[in-house]
């Protein structure tokens, strides 16, 4: 008896000390992993992922415990219990505990309703609508965003207009700008399925919906506010990727937001500048070409380092104005300017081997983004023909590429005002060529009415409305 006793109660301060540790071990297990974890993830470079974070850790703490708790409870039975030498009898039967079942009932149901409550909160405190969203020089300027098959095209739609009264779009490609303290509001849509655009370091990521907005398609938002982040160096970049697996270019789908250290920096550095240079483009075609380039949406798609491009659905655009010849002749004795003229205008006629006909065709009658007249086609390949890599333009670029408003007459029959609606450039000799000085009934009637049109607000509404639906 007094052994026994003194047995027994050995065993209860041994189990007492058992349970002790097993209680440090779950508790250890759940800190330790909520502590190391979160050192992995990149820095938190908006208020959301500061949000997005804590709650992270509170999930982490919870999983934690729990997967330490099962594991154990489940290596300790396995141990305590096993099957002794010898022991070939069935275990002790069970037949239920109602206060155990209650117990484990209610406090995993209140876990559960706990973890609710805050996700909900996070996620609503993060997607509610801001006050002055988009602030770019006092307004609010609509940014768009559209996924497709594999580019992000981002779109600034300022509220200036061109020298022609055309809307100025800013297109960036898969390049999103900002600045620390901008509560920017991403309005997106995909193309052909869904998307999702993350960008890991703000901790944001929201699908994109294809259909088309008037039957039924849906815009989906995304919001976030930068925050400076110390000891970074401004204009800091951060990773965007495509967090829907969308097709076997996935991978590929990438883009970069840039954040600018103020408001400030962002509109001197980049946004005025970057307006100004599409409000009134320079009169040389091959600066002109350079610039209104960027107003299209070409990035998404084509690589070309001197632009920042990296989109690869399309063929690279990389030292193109040194291949346009070559590749004119295997067209069937194009010249460089009639090969790249037709590659913008008539977009799937000459195909790069490996490519498939995905490029939307560019022209005066097409609509919205796609729009291009052929005074902006002229400057364009004009620029392009510079493009060539360090090598040999295969364009007429020493008669500062007139060829190409030739090329572009010859192709469509159009005659293009080589001043752009001003007197003559300097390099261009006007008594050389002075059929492509008169501008045609058409091209002088489509400026007037593109003018006139873009005074109506409805009209701006519309052109923006079909930019969106198109394609
Ligand atoms: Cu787009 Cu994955």
């Amino acid at each position: 008896m007094e052994q026994n006793k003194n047995s027994d109660s050995s065993l209860s301060i041994k189990s007492v000390i058992k349970l002790v540790a097993f209680v440090l071990v779950v508790l250890g297990g759940g800190i330790l992993a909520t502590g190391l974890t979160p050192t992995i993830f990149p820095k938190q470079a908006s208020a959301e992922a500061r949000s997005v974070d804590q709650l992270f850790t509170v999930l982490l703490l919870l999983g934690g415990i729990v997967f330490f708790l099962i594991q154990g409870l489940l290596l300790v039975s396995v141990i305590a219990f096993r099957a002794r030498p010898g022991d070939t009898s069935d275990g002790k039967a069970s037949h239920g505990n109602m206060t155990l079942e209650i117990v484990w009932t209610i406090i995993p149901a209140l876990t559960v309703a706990f973890i609710a409550i805050i996700s909900f909160k996070v996620w609503s405190d993060n997607s509610a609508v801001k006050d002055n969203e988009n602030i770019i020089n006092g307004e609010s300027i609509p940014i768009e965003v559209k996924g497709q098959q594999y580019a992000w095209s981002i779109a600034y739609l300022t509220d200036d207009v061109d020298v022609e009264g055309k809307p100025i779009i800013i297109n960036t490609g898969n390049v999103l700008y900002t600045y620390v303290g901008q509560n920017v509001r991403l309005d997106m849509q995909a193309q052909d399925v869904i998307h999702s655009f993350w960008v890991p370091a703000m901790r944001v990521k929201q699908d994109l919906l294809p259909g088309n907005l008037n039957a039924g398609g849906r815009l989906t938002q995304l919001r976030f506010t930068p925050v400076t982040i110390e000891g970074e160096s401004y204009p800091a970049r951060y990773p965007i990727v495509c967090a829907e697996l969308c097709g076997d270019g996935h991978s590929r789908m990438t883009g970069t937001v840039i954040v600018y250290e103020s408001r400030t920096a962002f509109e001197t550095e980049w946004y005025n500048p970057k307006v100004e240079e599409l409000r009134v483009p320079p009169k040389d075609p091959v600066a002109r070409g350079a610039g209104i380039i960027t107003s299209f949406p070409c990035s998404g798609c084509h690589t070309l380092s001197s632009l920042g491009w990296t989109g690869v659905t399309g063929p690279s655009l990389e030292g193109i104005g040194a291949r346009a010849g070559e590749r004119g002749a295997a067209a069937g004795g194009e010249t460089a300017e009639e090969y790249l003229v037709n590659s913008l205008w008539n977009s799937t006629e000459y195909l790069v081997p490996g490519y498939g006909p995905l490029m939307p065709k560019f022209g005066p009658e097409q609509s919205g983004a796609y729009q291009m007249s052929a005074e902006n086609l002229y400057a364009i390949v004009a620029y392009l023909c510079t493009e060539t890599g360090g090598g040999d333009s295969d364009c007429d670029v020493a008669n500062n590429t007139l060829e190409v408003p030739a090329a572009i007459e010859r192709e469509f029959g159009l005659i293009v005002d080589v001043n752009f609606g001003g007197s003559a450039v300097s390099g261009t000799s006007p008594e050389a060529t002075p059929e492509v000085n008169v501008p045609s009934a058409e091209s002088t009637a489509e400026a007037t009415a593109e003018a006139e049109s873009t005074d109506e607000p409805e009209a701006t509404a519309e052109a923006t409305t079909e930019a969106e639906s198109s394609d």
